[in-house]
């Protein structure tokens, strides 16, 4: 900078008295402001990564079983998200008619979560258990069958197409990566994991189900014999909103 030291700061020492610096130079303003601002944002970013309490555990969350892992990928495919949220917001009529409202740690182990905001179809965060598997087969063969005037495409192919899981174990693996807690043992039992769940095999579905608690086993298409698409899916809808136990959230919270 050529210009001389205005005369009226000249004689002052501190450093604030040399603010004219900034007021003169606009590209050390610019910078200034970039780090003033960073300053600010580290202090507010930077603890939320030590603190425990940021993210809430929720007891009843697991990671999904690997059948029900293939079924969410099938979801994401056919882009059922785009006429389906995955989120119960807190507010008074939504609640009443899907239930309690979402807890974050019920996405925890979903990448990508599938929250979404158009809902052309309703809310499905908690579909588990509404219907049984026979009404999901008749819906997703023909949804006229079961809702006349239904809007909701048929997805007929589900039921024709063989499930292709010989990349599950990597997939678990992938997901692990993620920072889904799947252990050594899921998934080197993933491939038998997701045709005990498909099946009546008792003691795999047994297994299956001290791996992955309150897992639901059974032939969820009914078609014996095969693993389609189909299977997968039911099994994936069928378990959502189902591992929380609100009852006592509720009573905690005094709610009747
Ligand atoms: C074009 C929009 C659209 C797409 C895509 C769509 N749905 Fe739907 N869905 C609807 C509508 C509308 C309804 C309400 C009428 C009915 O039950 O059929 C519905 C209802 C449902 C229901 C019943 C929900 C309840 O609580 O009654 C389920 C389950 C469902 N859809 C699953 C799926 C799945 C799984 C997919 C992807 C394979 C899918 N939907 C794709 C529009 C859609």
């Amino acid at each position: 900078m050529s210009s001389p030291m205005p005369s009226h700061v000249s004689s002052a020492t501190s450093l604030w008295h040399k603010h004219w610096l900034l007021e003169r130079n606009s590209m050390l303003l610019l910078l200034a402001i970039v780090i003033v601002i960073a300053i600010g944002g580290l202090v507010e970013v930077v603890p939320l990564f030590y603190l425990r309490s940021t993210i809430e555990t929720v007891s009843g969350m697991r990671p999904y079983t690997p059948l029900e892992l293939l079924g969410r990928n099938i979801y994401v495919r056919e882009g059922c998200y785009l006429c389906h949220s995955q989120m119960v917001r807190p507010l008074r009529d939504e609640v009443e008619r899907y239930g309690h409202y979402s807890l974050a740690a019920e996405s925890e182990y979903d990448h990508p979560f599938q929250w979404g905001s158009e809902r052309t179809g309703p809310d499905l965060a908690r579909v588990g258990g509404k219907y049984s598997d026979a009404w999901h087969r008749d819906h997703l063969r023909n949804p006229r069958s079961v809702v006349p005037g239904s809007i909701m495409p048929a997805f007929r192919w589900l039921f024709m197409t063989d499930l292709d899981y010989s990349h599950i174990a990597q997939h678990l693996r992938v997901q692990a990566l993620l920072g889904v807690p799947y252990t050594k043992e899921m998934i080197a039992h993933a491939l038998a994991d997701v045709r005990a769940q498909d099946t009546s095999d008792v003691s795999g579905a047994a297994a299956l189900a001290k791996r992955y608690p309150k897992a639901l086993s059974r032939d969820f298409a009914g078609i014996p014999g095969r693993i389609t698409e189909a299977d997968a899916l039911i099994a994936y809808l069928q378990m959502l909103g189902t591992l929380v136990d609100f009852k006592l959230y509720n009573d905690k919270a005094n709610i009747r």
